[in-house]
């Protein structure tokens, strides 16, 4: 990688460990350095006399094409041909593969989705789905050994309730209709009969302290709840598309494996004995209040599976670490979690939970249907509706209209979401989601569409033109970020933001639309000239492609 050369190359030049950056205009070159700014003080020299001995330093290599000192001492590198021409190649040998790395066996665990049974998925579980989806992309394409895995929430008291509630109002027939709806209805229910009689609140305790001793039929009916609502997960995955999980281990997979952490917990004093009987950790913050580890009838939590399936993981996955893609309410439940685990004797891996801000709709409607639950269902089929309506309107006469429109449409939610830093809140805006221009699925699929012309009409134009003035520097402009692409697919990896990706991506797509509007191409005065050009409209097609499907993002050749 280049950028990481060109670390290595000043970092011996300067003596100092230097820090790579991309100057805010292009124009003033590919990458940038400042560190003769920061050595001024220490060595009591002017920064531009420092930057000149440090360029006079590096030795020659075949990665710089220019490096010239700047402003009040900043040191601007221009890459060379040699090294764009390079890249240019690999991507078009490596196609589809391209950015093809040596496999790094460093095992990551990316945790995401995580819905709960017998309740509509909720917003956060959308970007948890899509944003975790992308990030394995990623992990998987720079050569991490990566597990994905969906930790769905298929224990605990409320099983007992919603038992309860079907044993006391509920119908077979009615659940096989519209299974998750209703059995939120009962859960509903049962929660407004608890309001009027709060001995029913012991009921369904009771319910799933049978439930957990094994009674047979509330087993059963739970594994019905179950089986109905993975069902119906699992078709909105198959409209979300490309989701994909190694592994499928819910919270009941860790049944076995509680008492065990619990004991060891105990006899290793990280639990202690709070009220009545509870187990609970401790912790030295006094703005970190205790986490609950064992309720006092003995029953277990959420985070005494949580820490059974940290020990697990670490047993049978032996990770570097553990990604947890889980909204910004958890916060302070990981940071106690990752706390007590470490506490135990076998925890050697790195656990970071990759958090999100909230999704408001930019209208300030905040649901579709009810509280703050946006049905997922209704979001994904309202996407294809609208881009279906726009692709009637622009392009009347396209082939296959439908699958277009579900590649635009799906496409643009997910897109939406991937390109906005996951730590602010995340607007869901119809209008900019399916724009043709700016940072949106649409305009990135457009330019692919865009390259896929050109490339199509190569062979059928004769006449040529020469080129503007300004033709040179627009060329260097795209061909030099080509290769920018592996870099901030590792610095996506780093922070955890596929938004560092799609900013890529969209910045890609400007310098493609602006070479293409500036250069001639098909018609370039020389065929030379025309090969070239060509190629590097080949590895933007390609790159764009390949960036997209990272971002689960399909494209299609005509639009
Ligand atoms: N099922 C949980 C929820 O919907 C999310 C699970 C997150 N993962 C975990 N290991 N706790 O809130």
């Amino acid at each position: 990688m280049i950028k990481l050369e060109l670390q290595k190359l000043l970092s011996a030049a300067s003596g100092k460990e230097v820090k790579i950056e991309y100057p805010a205009d292009p124009s003033h070159g590919d990458y940038a350095c400042n560190v003769a700014l920061t050595l001024s003080k220490e060595l009591g020299k002017a920064p531009q006399i420092i930057a000149q001995e440090i360029i006079d330093k590096v030795p020659a290599n075949n990665i710089i094409g220019k490096i010239e000192i700047a402003g009040p001492g900043f040191i601007n590198i221009f890459i060379s041909e040699e090294s764009q021409k390079r890249e240019l190649e690999r991507i078009l040998k490596e196609k589809n593969q391209y950015p093809k790395v040596s496999s790094n066996k460093e095992k990551i665990i990316l945790e995401y989705s995580s819905p709960n049974i017998a309740k509509p998925l909720g917003v956060h579980h959308l970007l948890s789905t899509i944003i975790g989806q992308s990030l394995y992309n990623i992990y998987t394409q720079l050569g991490y050994d990566t597990e994905s895995i969906n930790h769905i929430g298929d224990w605990g008291t409320q099983f007992g309730k919603l038992i309860y509630a079907y044993k006391t109002w509920g119908k077979k027939a009615t659940i096989e209709k519209d299974p998750i709806s209703e059995l939120l209805k009962l859960y509903v229910k049962f929660h407004d009969e608890v309001e009027k009689n709060p001995a029913i609140e012991d009921a369904g305790r009771l319910e799933f302290k049978k439930f957990e001793e094994g009674d047979k039929e509330n087993r059963e009916l739970w594994q019905w709840f179950v089986d109905e609502s993975i069902k119906e997960i699992q078709s909105t995955y198959d409209k979300i598309g490309g989701i994909h999980f190694d592994h499928t281990q819910g919270e009941s997979f860790y049944e076995d494996k509680m008492s065990a952490i619990l004991e060891e917990g105990k006899s290793k004093k990280i639990f202690k004995e709070g009220e009545e009987g509870a187990y609970i950790a401790e912790f030295e913050d006094e703005n970190m209040s205790p986490l609950v580890i064992q309720k006092k009838d003995g029953a277990t939590l959420y985070s005494t599976r949580d820490l059974a399936t940290i020990k697990y993981r670490i047993d049978t996955f032996k990770p570097k670490k553990i990604l947890y893609m889980v909204d910004i309410a958890q916060t302070l439940y990981f940071k106690q979690l990752f706390e007590v685990a470490a506490r135990f004797p076998w925890f050697n891996t790195e656990c970071v939970h990759v958090w999100f801000g909230r999704m408001h709709l930019k209208d300030g409607k905040a649901s579709t249907r009810k509280g703050n639950v946006i049905l997922l269902d209704e979001v994904l089929d309202e996407a294809v509706v609208r881009a279906k309506k726009i692709i009637e309107e622009k392009n009347p006469s396209l082939q296959n209209i439908a699958e277009v429109a579900r590649i635009i449409g799906i496409g643009a939610v997910k897109y939406n979401i991937l390109s906005q830093n996951r730590t602010t809140d995340i607007t869901f805006d119809w209008d900019r989601m399916l724009s043709l221009e700016g940072n949106s699925a649409p305009y990135l699929q457009y330019s692919y569409a865009r390259s896929h012309s050109i490339l199509r009409k190569q062979e059928t134009t004769k006449d040529v033109l020469p080129d503007p003035p300004e033709a040179a520097e627009k060329i260097r402009l795209i061909k030099s970020f080509l290769p920018k692409f592996q870099e901030q697919l590792e610095m996506a990896a780093q922070e955890y933001k596929p938004n560092i990706l799609s900013n890529y991506l969209y910045e890609l797509a400007q310098r493609f639309n602006s070479f293409y509007n500036g250069v001639q191409v098909v018609r370039a005065d020389s065929e030379a000239k025309k090969k070239e050009r060509l190629e590097i409209v080949e590895a933007t097609s390609q790159i764009l492609k390949n960036g997209l499907a990272l971002l689960g993002v399909e494209v299609v050749e005509e639009m």
